[in-house]
């Protein structure tokens, strides 16, 4: 079988991850997509930069554009809107599938994508773009395409989630707790999209667009920040049974079927017993309210390498297979790397 070529654009923070990860385990993924999977090349914009040492120098380019030409999936881990959506349009009209973890990018420009990728019939795939490690995107798609989605209600922003912990448990300042927070890889490349909402805004508007099946841009969902959350805010909270998070919510108002919707960020007082107050550090919690399946709840981490690379290593395994079984979706695993032990040796651990 022909090994399939994966370009990986960005060898940042997620980037590193996904090419250690390739680079890591070829024998795990190959059986589970059921070819071998080669990292073509990384794009990256300088060749000079300190990296990890696990990346190899001569996987490095500056030409992305020879790289997407290549390639059978492009991961787009750069960020920002240029040159990451001309990108990604060159991918798809090239008949490469295509894994993203730019909201930003999904949330201004994402119909103009889609389009690319269902003329071309092949998969854009975005599990990375909301609440990091989290299996939310997919969820939302397809699990509960059957149902009716009322509300979505969490901390989709891991940044502001950790800064706001810090404040409280520790006192720090805002800005000190952002510092941090990129120190940790968890802010984006301008953290003013973390702190003042725009990237819980675009992952607000994305599972907004996709539980309610209508088209949720970036500047219809209402957003206020974290800027003006003071230490003395933080306190006062405290004092009164409460934690200040940053909530994304998305709601149907009126009838499933001929209502309006609310997608709105803002900063809310959750009393020190709801569930959302445990959230700690850079971690996520999305609330899911359908019809049918009742309260639905997600958990895990929001931000960070490791886990934004575990996302968008699942999309790349679910992109390869599918491109290799022409596009009929999934197989079955025929991954045997565990021996099934018979029902009386199964023990419980806790
Ligand atoms: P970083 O800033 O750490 O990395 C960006 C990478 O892209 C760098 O390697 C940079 O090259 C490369 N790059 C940027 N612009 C260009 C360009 N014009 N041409 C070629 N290469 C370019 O970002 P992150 O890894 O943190 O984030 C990447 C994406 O993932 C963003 O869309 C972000 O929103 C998303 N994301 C991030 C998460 C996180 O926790 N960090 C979580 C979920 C999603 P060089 O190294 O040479 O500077
Ligand atoms: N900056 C983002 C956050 C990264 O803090 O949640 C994950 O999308």
């Amino acid at each position: 079988t022909h090994p399939l070529r994966v370009a990986l654009l960005g060898c940042g923070v997620v980037g590193t991850e996904v090419a250690r990860g390739i680079l890591a385990n070829p024998i795990d993924l190959a059986a589970r997509v059921g070819a071998p999977v080669e990292l073509a090349g990384i794009a990256v914009r300088s060749l000079d930069a300190e990296r990890d040492p696990a990346i190899p120098r001569e996987l490095l380019t500056t030409d992305a554009e020879t790289l997407v030409d290549g390639a059978d999936v492009v991961v787009e881990v750069m960020g920002g809107i240029e040159p990451a959506r001309t990108l990604i349009l060159r991918a798809l009209e090239r008949g490469a599938a295509v894994v993203t973890a730019n909201k930003a990018l999904l949330a201004a420009g994402g119909p103009e994508l889609f389009e690319a990728a269902d003329a071309a019939g092949v998969d854009l795939l975005y599990e990375a773009a909301v609440a990091g490690a989290i299996p939310i995107v997919r969820p939302i798609r397809e699990s509960l395409a059957g149902d009716h989605v009322r509300r979505i209600l969490g901390i989709v922003n891991g940044t502001t989630n950790f800064v706001l912990d810090k404040m409280a448990t520790e006192g720090v300042e805002l800005d000190q707790a952002v510092k941090e927070a990129q120190q940790l890889g968890y802010a984006e490349a301008d953290p003013t999209a973390d702190v003042d909402g725009y990237d819980a805004a675009a992952k607000a508007a994305i599972l907004a667009s996709l539980a309610f099946h209508t088209r949720v841009a970036l500047a219809d969902v209402a957003r206020e920040g974290i800027r003006a959350v003071t230490a003395d805010d933080v306190e006062w909270a405290k004092r009164t049974g409460h934690v200040i998070k940053l909530l994304a919510v998305a709601e149907v108002l009126g009838p499933v079927d001929d209502g309006e919707i609310s997608v709105r960020v803002h900063p809310a007082l959750v009393p020190a017993d709801h569930p959302l107050a445990s959230v700690r550090g850079a971690f996520n919690a999305v609330f899911v309210e359908a019809d049918g399946a009742g309260p639905l709840m997600f958990y895990g981490q929001g931000a960070g390498g490791r886990p934004t690379a575990s996302a968008v290593l699942g999309d790349v395994v679910s992109a390869a297979r599918r491109r290799l079984t022409g596009g009929k979706g999934l197989r079955e695993s025929k991954d045997q790397r565990f021996p099934v032990l018979p029902p009386e040796a199964a023990v419980t651990r806790f």
